[in-house]
């Protein structure tokens, strides 16, 4: 075992720095910027139904659903095709209003989760085309669906996925610039500026995990806390619900995710000088918006953790904490801002003394409805 963690104290950890090489796994022979090819073996023969279909649904579970959130404001930007995403386990028990030209997306790591594969039977029994994103290969997801993309990020054995989801959003964002070049939603010159600044993520993984003994500092400070508040808007909102999972399954902390608007109408409440509030606060269109938001909280004396655009000196003036991520496109910030995010759960958990790879009442794959 000792030789599989590749010198890492756990699972996790090695998962967490492999990012960089498995993003990049998931683009290799898919992805070249230069030449303007994207090519997503699995969409070949379904790039019709893709390109013509009224509507996408996205269902997975836990962390996948999150991916899937991130690919809803993808696909609506980029292809300009309305999106839902549905908790499989809702999906499947609500009879859905599903018919031909719906195209499916079911997201998954283990490629065995039992409520996916359930809502996969039920949408295929309407006559929808299921397309799978998973990463094990010869799981029963992909057997069960139409087509689909491998997200090649290599075996994921701590419960708490982190590679398996920055290498699903990477298939997903593939498909999205797919997606909206073949249907003219995305003109040529962007479609290219897109594809050549996906192409550098894993460089900007690779430094944004440099930040991990800033973050273990931040979490030597935090560990204690009884509850936490994740906030962000637009793709970050996503990577808000993210953090907070990360945090709730490894160390057993309460913590909720927001998108941060919405702190008003509620949560706002629970902020005290003893809540710990991230902020996910790069800049992006709804970066004022965001930083209103962090002077709501320190007026209530909320102790602010912000992930922020490298440089940022605004937040810097009002946060306890500032973890700087490089700059990237708005659309593909999640890649990188989910990794302090990791780490920070990470080093709690270590500290709390926490079994981080295999948390108390979960499993890897949930097998079970
Ligand atoms: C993630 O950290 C969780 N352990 C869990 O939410 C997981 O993402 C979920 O059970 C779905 O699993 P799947 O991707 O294998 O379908």
């Amino acid at each position: 075992e000792a030789i599989e963690k590749g010198g890492y104290e756990h699972f996790m950890l090695k998962e967490i720095n492999e990012q960089p090489r498995s993003i990049a796994d998931c683009m290799r022979g898919r992805l070249d910027a230069k030449n303007g090819r994207l090519i997503l073996g699995g969409l070949r023969d379904y790039m019709n139904k893709f390109q013509n279909a009224d509507r996408i649904i996205i269902t997975a579970c836990g962390t996948s659903w999150h991916a899937g959130l991130v690919a809803e404001y993808l696909f609506e930007e980029f292809a300009r095709i309305p999106v839902e995403v549905e908790y499989a386990s809702e999906f499947r028990y609500r009879n859905p209003v599903i018919n031909e030209k719906d195209f499916i997306i079911a997201i998954s790591q283990s490629g065995e989760t039992a409520d996916t594969l359930a809502a996969i039977e039920l949408a295929k029994s309407k006559g929808a085309t299921i397309f799978g994103v998973c990463n094990v290969v010869g799981s029963s997801i992909p057997r069960a669906t139409h087509a689909g993309s491998y997200t090649h990020a290599g075996p994921e054995i701590g419960v708490a996925s982190t590679k398996a989801f920055t290498a699903q959003i990477s298939v997903l964002t593939m498909m999205a610039l797919k997606l909206g070049y073949q249907r003219g939603t995305l003109s040529e010159s962007r479609y290219m500026q897109l594809l050549s600044e996906l192409e550098t993520i894993p460089s900007k993984v690779e430094r944004a995990l440099k930040l991990n003994d800033k973050v273990k500092a931040i979490a030597a400070e935090y560990k204690d806390a009884r509850n936490f508040l994740y906030l962000g808007r637009g793709y970050n909102f996503p990577v808000a619900l993210e953090g907070a999972l990360k945090l709730k399954e490894i160390s057993y902390i309460h913590a909720e995710g927001y998108p941060a608007a919405e702190m008003k109408h509620g949560p706002i409440a629970l902020i005290d000088e003893e809540m710990p509030v991230v902020f996910i606060a790069t800049k992006d269109s709804s970066y004022e918006k965001v930083v209103s938001n962090i002077q709501e909280v320190k007026a209530r004396k909320g102790k602010i953790i912000a992930v922020v655009t490298e440089g940022d000196t605004t937040v810097r003036n009002m946060a306890d904490h500032v973890i700087e991520i490089p700059e990237t496109e708005e659309a593909f910030v999640p890649l990188i801002a989910v990794v302090p995010l990791q780490q920070l759960s990470y080093h709690i958990a270590v500290m709390r003394g926490c079994n981080v790879d295999q948390p108390r009442n979960l499993a890897k794959s949930v097998t079970v409805e």
